[in-house]
């Protein structure tokens, strides 16, 4: 098949990139590179710089290919930041979302897989957290994503789109071959910071809060290997090949660690300390987030295969490794 990969050159996006080349799929890959990098896509894969919002790129790029569908990592994925800059998520992730449909619409391009969030719960009020659990965010970037899912099942009745929308629980990890990884300006996740510490990189790792209701105080995620987020988007467009709609599913390990376990994994795997420091909650983070996945694993066929948390920093280790990564 033949894909457009908007947001190719981001974290997420490109390792879906080297996944699809690994199963012989054309890509073309479109990113305005405001966070991106460019270096995370292969000089073998066709790339286009341009923005989603550009709806007249938009039209060219969709005239000079004839594309199966489309998968859509662009967006602003910063919490802290949405709140400060609303104008800023509900324009690049709801309006530039909405130019992009229209093109496809008008390019009679029908598939789509929307990279979504966990984001789009808010507070959880459920251990593990399935596709029935209220979607109520507490921040612009939740909204922003929630608002989409509702675009996408109203252009399902009245254009006939079929989509997917995958949110993402934390999505983590590199891909194995330790070449493409995790690198975002500033640094806001946990591994990464984790791993930074490790190195001497910057200050010590902050501990954001010690006294929430878990079993060591610290907050507990479920950690996704990014490669295992790859292989559902894949899974999700072969879905929609004979389920017309849209579609959401969860994407998670199914299984919580908290910040302690997961300082403790990476001294394990690197053999060497986390120099860390306990620091006051930040704002927003709800104690524990872990996924219910059931209906991923049911209904797409969907299996991670990189599920331990050592695994998992393992690989984003490697990539921390590599010169000037
Ligand atoms: N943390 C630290 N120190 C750091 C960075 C993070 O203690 O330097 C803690 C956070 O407080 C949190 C945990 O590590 O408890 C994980 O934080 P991340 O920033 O790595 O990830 P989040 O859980 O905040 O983010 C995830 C997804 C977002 C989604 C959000 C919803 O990555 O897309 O959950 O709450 F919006």
């Amino acid at each position: 098949m033949k894909f457009l990969i908007c947001g190719g050159a981001g974290y997420v996006g490109s390792h879906m990139v080297r996944y699809l080349d690994s199963k012989q799929h054309e890509v073309v890959v479109y990113d305005d590179l405001s966070t991106g990098h460019r270096e995370a896509v292969s000089p073998d894969v066709a790339f286009v710089q341009g923005d989603i919002g550009d709806a007249a790129a938009l039209s060219r790029l969709f005239a000079a290919h004839r594309f199966d569908a489309v998968i859509h990592f662009c967006a602003r994925s910063l919490v802290g930041e949405s709140v400060v800059k609303p104008y800023l998520y509900y324009g690049n992730n709801v309006a530039n979302t909405l130019v992009l449909l229209a093109a496809m619409r008008d390019a009679g391009v029908d598939r789509l897989v929307f990279s979504s969030t966990a984001a789009v719960f808010g507070h959880p009020q459920a251990d593990a957290i399935d596709e029935t659990h209220p979607t109520e965010p507490i921040n612009p970037y939740g909204q922003s994503k929630l608002m989409v899912e509702r675009i996408l099942a109203d252009a399902a009745r009245a254009y006939g789109l079929r989509s997917v929308a995958l949110r993402y629980f934390n999505a983590a990890g590199a891909d194995p071959s330790g070449s493409i990884g995790e690198g975002h300006d500033p640094e806001t996740h946990l591994i990464p910071n984790v791993l930074k510490a490790v190195l001497g990189q910057g200050a010590a790792l902050k501990v954001f809060g010690a006294d929430y209701d878990t079993r060591d105080g610290t907050c507990v995620r479920d950690y996704i290997h990014v490669n295992d987020l790859a292989s559902a988007h894949l899974l999700a467009i072969e879905y929609l090949a004979d389920h017309a709609g849209a579609f959401t599913f969860n994407l998670g390990n199914g299984e919580g660690f908290s910040v302690r376990e997961v300082i403790a994994a990476a001294e394990r795997v690197t053999g060497r300390p986390v120099p860390h420091e306990l620091a006051p909650r930040r704002a927003g983070d709800p104690a524990t987030l872990v996924a219910s996945s059931l209906k991923a694993r049911e209904r797409l066929g969907w299996q991670p295969r990189i599920t331990q948390l050592d695994e998992i920093l393992a690989s984003a280790w490697r990539w921390h490794l590599q010169p000037g990564y």
